[in-house]
């Protein structure tokens, strides 16, 4: 079942290309074979849920690699950032059936590029929420200044 799986993805790989506009991108290497895998994300709000509308991704590596990343960019459409970082590589991988054991870091690398993409959407959000408010501002630039003094009016 992987040869004829892996032969029919690689006739037709899904969400191949860099996305300009994407919310976040993560990269991941394998030490063992030199092989990588980068992955982007887009998000968008649906029925009150942030969840992934898009994925697109590029593999400098092997055609197990390809296969899995064509995969997961389509399993992972439509569901929230914490259910996709839920996912392991054994479900990212599933539709090719069980890998051989010399391809299972294949998987692997594809999950490391999801979760680093997601974890990179996580970087660029927590500034904008745990942003400095208006009053710390003024203090920090009350400390710098050294002479602005906060009055409120009554
Ligand atoms: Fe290294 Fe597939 S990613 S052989």
């Amino acid at each position: 079942m992987y040869e004829t799986a892996l032969q029919s993805a690689l006739e037709n790989p899904q969400n191949l290309g860099e996305m300009p506009d994407a919310d976040a991108v993560g990269t991941v290497g394998s030490p063992d074979c030199g092989d990588m895998v980068r992955m982007w994300l887009k998000f968008t709000e649906k029925d009150g849920r942030k969840v992934i509308d898009k994925a697109t991704f590029q593999s400098f590596g092997c055609q197990t690699a390809i296969a899995v990343a064509s995969m997961a960019t389509e399993l992972i459409r439509g569901k929230t950032k914490e259910e996709a970082l839920k996912m392991s590589a054994e479900e990212l991988s599933a539709p090719l059936g069980a890998l051989p054991p010399m391809k299972i870091h294949c998987g692997q690398m594809v999950e490391g590029a999801l979760k680093a993409a997601l974890d990179a959407e996580q970087a660029v959000a927590a500034p904008a929420l745990a942003g400095p408010t208006l009053s710390d501002s003024l203090a920090a630039a009350g400390r710098q200044a050294g002479r602005i003094k906060i009055v409120f009016d009554n």
